[in-house]
């Protein structure tokens, strides 16, 4: 397998490779490359929605997302990502639609509000903007290695309380409101700041789903969190994937956060297929 580095922090582009095809004895080497490089991808793919959920299935089980109306008919593992609606037209910059797009270009990694966060995601890109919507990665394991020993020492003791209701009040712009039922199926978790990974290394896990810090005031906990996001993104820690049609991109949750730079969503189709792959460990602290 060719892989060339994306980026001198993160990520690799697997050459010459058929994603519909050649996982098959493939499948352990990719497994084992997506912890390493954390963002793998594979260029000038061509597949059907089974096929590509076939693929997804190679990192693991699929997720089966919340919101019923934005799976994929016949393949329910598939979510939707698209600012097309159902007939063809795009929708004001207001509308909940873009606003839910528009909370993806916040810093985060999926699915930190659950106890077992998911492990990788996998975008399939159908149409890209002509300009913008790019998504940028940042690498959480440099972003931990760059801290201070003191620094470190300090995060190590403290925990996160990750919360999908606080993530969602704080979305630039009005949603449309969850049903209480499906709120009570994701209360409030704790993870460790500081998380340590299956082959040794550490990363720092926040993003938006993160709220406050347990066990200080929610203020300062969060005041805390948002300022060491904004330093530990602007390092040079951070691949930008410029996306063509035929991208099939897949990332590490566990050791990245990502956002989607901007785009105008009332003027441009942008469709992804997204799978997410389950994870399959709580999150473990750097500390313990
Ligand atoms: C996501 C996400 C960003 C993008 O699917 O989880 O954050 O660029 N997407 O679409
Ligand atoms: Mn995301």
């Amino acid at each position: 397998m060719d892989l060339i580095p994306l980026h001198p922090s993160l990520g690799a582009r697997v050459e010459n490779f058929d994603c519909g095809r050649d996982p098959g004895a493939l499948a352990e080497q990719l497994k084992t490359e997506l912890p390493r490089w954390q963002v793998l991808l594979f260029r000038d793919q061509n597949l059907s929605d089974g096929a590509f959920v076939d693929f997804c299935r190679t990192f693991g089980t699929l997720e089966l997302l919340p919101e019923p109306e934005k799976r994929h008919p016949e393949h329910p593992e598939i979510f939707n990502l698209s600012n097309v609606k159902p007939d063809g037209s795009l929708p004001h910059r207001d509308e909940p639609q873009a606003v839910f797009l528009r909370g993806t270009s916040r810093w985060h990694t999926d699915s930190s509000f659950r106890e077992i966060p998911c492990l990788a995601t996998v975008l399939y890109a159908i149409t890209v903007p002509p300009v913008d919507g790019d998504t940028e990665f940042a690498n959480m394991i440099a972003a931990h290695d760059a801290l201070s020993p003191d620094d470190r020492a300090e995060l190590e003791r403290h925990r996160a309380v990750h919360s999908y209701a606080y993530s969602r009040s704080t979305n630039p712009g009005r949603l449309d409101p969850v049903d209480p039922e499906e709120l009570a199926k994701v209360p409030d978790v704790t993870h460790p700041i500081l998380r340590a990974l299956p082959d040794g290394r550490r990363s720092v896990y926040l993003g938006t789903h993160a709220s406050h810090i347990d066990g200080l005031p929610v203020e300062e906990g969060r005041a805390r969190i948002r300022a060491l996001e904004e330093r530990l993104t602007a390092v040079d820690n951070i691949y930008r994937h410029a996306w063509r049609a035929g991208d099939v991109l897949i990332w590490d949750n566990r050791s990245t956060m990502h956002r989607l730079t901007g785009y105008a969503v009332d003027k441009h189709e942008r469709v992804m297929r997204r799978c997410t792959v389950v994870g399959t460990d709580k999150v473990f602290p750097a500390g313990g």
